[in-house]
């Protein structure tokens, strides 16, 4: 999709017309000139207010053409920020396929560089499907938007939102692939690819490999599968002295079946989407190479896939873990947190200053914050506070939970290893969380992004559509366009 800033008025164009109203301050009609006031009355009819996500289609015989208008909802000014217009966008963008409309025309007030940023986001981010399956594509009654005219648009907004857009979509697209065709193997490869295109360092470790440095966490993890783990480190490296040196990691089980706790049907569904942490550190490689940061990035994800065989590890299995640490197994369904042990002690040997980690990690971190919000924990307020305040602008809902209770720490100290891979159900999330901090190296600031929920839809909602989301994407890439220009 093309988007565009332009300068237009009513009189040059004949294409549909979309406005971004405000809740009970219609103020924004008033560049339909003469149009106005039927328009308004027109929207009336439709009961249309201006509320968020709401969005109504009018029409109106002007001379001898029928001029079409899309209004979207901001919700009430006071209340709005850069999100209502990423979503406003996205569901203009839905509505014109399904209208069959190529080209709209779009006056959504005066615009800024964030604001043109978010409404080219929505856009790209609304027009996203995956249907590379389906045989019969669904292209007799929809047609993608093609361009998208935005009055006034600033265009660094327009050129970077873009990258930020796509660079999910392109993370949602790996998200979606199912476990026989992204295995570890694949998922490594096509990291490398995103390298190669890309002018990046990556380096993948085969099995070999993998024990040959210590990873025996993520090898046990990896060894019941058919297919063999992987571990892949990518490298952006800036032109120029970097201001700092940081490690994205991401959660990376193609498919995870539970291993020996094998799980049921209805849990083991959609589980080809534990490996959303590792899709978006590649999503997130691929727009670092496009904008330039003056930041070191290190994208970092142990590859595997969890499942029962004889060559499985097991429950009460005790192994060491890359920083010397042993692990009890209490459940090989706790099997991202093993995985992630070794990733981060990895990362913690390249001498970054800062880790986040982003992992579908518990079901008790959605029993906590439900399936939209992610939870955040940290070694370091300040970091975790900075990203919340991001995520704010960026949509991708998140909520600190404490890492600071001795006694549910005790719950994964039992056992006759360093550390437990299960602490039981009740803060399962904590736990989880508690677990992973004991593989983070001393003196760096880290924050755990626990995405098990937000990652992977069930339906469709505002900019997102049903499967993977690409959750996490926008707001670390936000997170380090911001250390560069600090
Ligand atoms: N990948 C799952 C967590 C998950 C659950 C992600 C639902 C997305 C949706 C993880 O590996 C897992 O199985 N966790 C267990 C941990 C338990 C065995 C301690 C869980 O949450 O039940
Ligand atoms: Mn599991
Ligand atoms: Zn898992």
């Amino acid at each position: 999709m093309e988007v565009r800033s332009a300068t237009f008025s009513m009189q040059e164009v004949n294409e549909p017309v979309a406005l971004f109203l405000f809740e009970d301050d219609l103020s924004n009609l008033d560049f339909l000139g003469e149009l106005k006031e039927a328009v308004k009355r027109l929207l009336e009819v439709e009961n249309f207010k201006g509320k968020e996500e709401s969005l109504a289609k009018v029409s109106l015989l002007v001379g001898d053409v029928v001029r079409v208008f899309y209004a979207v909802g901001l919700g009430k000014k006071d209340r709005t920020g850069e999100d209502s217009y990423r979503i406003a966008s996205a569901l203009l963008a839905k509505k014109a396929r399904k209208d069959r409309v190529k080209s709209l025309y779009l006056f959504a007030g005066k615009l800024n560089y964030r604001l043109s940023k978010a409404i080219t986001e929505g856009a790209i981010l609304g027009s996203y499907r995956f249907d590379k399956y389906k045989t019969k594509k669904e292209e007799e009654n929809s047609t993608e938007l093609e361009s998208l005219h935005i009055h006034g648009a600033d265009e660094e907004g327009i050129r970077v939102g873009r990258v930020f857009a796509e660079a999910q979509n392109f993370t949602r697209d790996i998200v979606n692939e199912p476990g026989n065709v992204i295995n570890p193997i694949s998922l490594a490869e096509l990291a490398q690819k995103v390298a190669q295109e890309h002018g990046l360092e990556c380096r993948v470790y085969d099995e070999k490999e993998i024990q040959e440095m210590g990873m025996y966490a993520l090898w046990s993890v990896g060894k019941g599968s058919a297919t063999p783990p992987r571990f892949v480190h990518m490298v952006y490296k800036p032109e120029g002295e970097p201001k700092e040196k940081i490690a994205i990691v991401g959660k990376g089980l193609t498919f995870d079946s539970g291993g020996l706790n094998i799980k049921t049907g209805d849990y083991m569904r959609t589980m080809k989407m534990d490996k959303s942490g590792a899709c978006a550190v590649i999503g997130i490689m691929k727009a670092l190479a496009q904008l330039k940061p003056r930041v070191e990035v290190h994208g970092i994800f142990g590859a595997a896939e969890n499942m029962p065989s004889g060559t499985a590890y097991r429950p009460d299995d005790i192994i060491r873990a890359m920083n010397g640490k042993t692990i009890e197994i209490d459940n090989t369904d706790a099997e991202g947190r093993v995985t992630l042990a070794d990733a981060l002690s990895y990362a913690s040997n390249l001498g970054v200053s800062r880790i986040i980690d982003m992992a579908t990690l518990t079901g008790a971190c959605m029993v906590a914050l439900g399936e939209y919000t992610a939870g955040l924990f940290t070694n370091d307020d300040a970091f975790g506070d900075e990203l919340l305040e991001i995520s704010k602008l960026t949509g991708e809902r998140m909520w600190k939970l404490p890492m600071d209770d001795r006694r549910l720490r005790e719950k994964i100290k039992k056992g006759e290893g360093d550390v437990l891979n299960s602490g039981g159900r009740y803060g399962g999330a904590i736990t989880a969380a508690m677990f992973l901090e004991e593989f983070v190296g001393e003196g760096i600031k880290w924050v755990h992004l626990d995405i098990a929920g937000p990652a992977h839809l069930r339906e469709e909602f505002a900019y997102y559509s049903k499967g993977g989301t690409g959750y996490g994407v926008r707001t670390c890439l936000e997170y380090i366009m911001k250390l560069s220009e600090k």
